[in-house]
C-alpha cells in the first residue's frame, strides 16, 4: 500500500502529468483538497473509488483516512493544486507518514506560477533583465513569515516576484514594491489561471489598483518585475550562431569535437 501524493496541476483538468493521472485510475481511493483541485481530475477515479475532499477535515482526520486505507492495503492518490513542492501542506502529511511508517511516494505537477507565466506569454528569465524568479508570499492567519522574508528585501534583488495568496492586500504589495522597482514596473495579476473563468490584468505598479477596478477574488498571482515587459535584452548566447557548445560545434578547434564524450 502506498500513498501517491500528486500536484493536479493549476485548474485545467488535462494540465496533469500522464503519471499522475494513471495513479488516480489506479488507486480505490483519493483524497483531493477540493478548494482548489478540479472536480474533473476525479472522473480518472477507478468506479466504486472511495473519494473524500479533505477541504473541510482537520490534518488528523485526513491522516485517519490514509490510516483507513493503510489497514485495508489500498492505494491513495492524494491530491494537491499546482505542484506539491510550495504551499501544498504535503510536508506534514509526510512526516505523519514516515512516523506510521505508510510508504508513499510524490508527482509532480504543473505549479500556478507557470500556469500564470504561460497565460501572460512570459519568460520569467530574460539575459540581463533578471535571472531569477522568487516564489513568495504575504503573511496570512495560518503563517506568518519568517523574519527577513520581506516583499521589500526580495524586491531589493530586482528578480522577477511571482506573490502568491496575496491578492486581498494588493495595495499593501504595491505600496511595497513601489521603492524598490520604479512605478512604471510592469506587473501582472492573473486570476484562476487556466480555469474557464481566468482573467489577466497587466498594468505598471503605479495602475495597477486602477486597472483592477476593485476585484479581489482569492485565487491569483501577481507577478511583477521588468522581464514582463520589456524588448530590451540579450539573446542567450546558446543560441548565437557562434556559441561553440557540446551539442553544436563550432570553428576550428571546438571545446567538445564531434564524437567527444
Ligand atoms: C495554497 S497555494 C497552492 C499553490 C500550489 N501548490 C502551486 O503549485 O501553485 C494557493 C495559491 O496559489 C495561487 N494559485 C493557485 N492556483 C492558481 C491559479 N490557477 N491561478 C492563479 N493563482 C493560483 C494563488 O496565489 C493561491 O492563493
Amino acid at each position: 500500500m502506498t500513498v501517491h501524493f500528486i500536484g493536479a496541476g493549476p485548474g485545467a483538468a488535462d494540465l496533469i502529468t500522464l503519471r499522475g493521472r494513471d495513479l488516480i485510475a489506479a488507486c480505490p481511493v483519493c483524497l483531493y483538497a477540493g478548494s482548489l483541485v478540479p472536480e474533473a481530475l476525479l472522473e480518472h477515479c477507478p468506479p466504486g473509488a472511495r473519494i473524500v475532499n479533505t477541504a473541510p477535515l482537520s490534518l488528523d482526520e485526513i491522516m485517519a483516512e490514509i490510516e483507513a486505507a493503510h489497514v485495508a492495503g489500498h492505494d491513495v492518490a492524494r491530491l494537491h493544486s499546482g505542484d506539491l513542492s510550495v504551499w501544498s501542506a504535503m510536508g506534514e502529511q509526510l512526516r505523519r507518514l514516515r512516523a506510521m511508517a505508510i510508504p508513499y511516494d510524490v508527482t509532480p505537477g504543473v505549479p500556478s506560477f507557470a500556469a500564470a507565466a504561460a497565460a501572460l506569454g512570459a519568460e520569467l528569465t530574460l539575459p540581463g533583465i533578471a535571472q531569477s524568479l522568487v516564489l513568495t508570499r504575504t503573511s496570512g492567519r495560518a503563517s506568518a513569515m519568517p523574519e527577513g522574508e520581506t516583499l521589500a528585501n526580495f524586491a531589493a534583488t530586482g528578480a522577477t516576484l511571482a506573490i502568491h495568496l496575496s491578492v486581498h492586500v494588493l495595495e499593501r504589495v504595491v505600496a511595497e514594491l513601489t521603492p524598490h522597482y520604479s512605478p512604471d514596473c510592469p506587473v501582472a495579476v492573473v486570476w484562476r489561471a487556466t480555469w474557464p473563468d481566468q482573467r489577466v490584468v497587466k498594468a505598471t505598479l503605479a495602475t495597477l489598483i486602477e486597472a483592477t477596478g476593485g476585484e479581489r477574488g482569492r485565487t491569483a498571482l501577481i507577478l511583477v518585475g521588468p522581464t514582463l515587459r520589456t524588448e530590451d535584452f540579450d539573446e542567450s548566447c546558446l543560441y548565437a550562431g557562434d556559441y561553440d557548445r557540446r551539442f553544436r560545434p563550432v570553428g576550428t578547434d571546438p571545446r567538445f569535437p564531434e564524437g567527444s564524450e
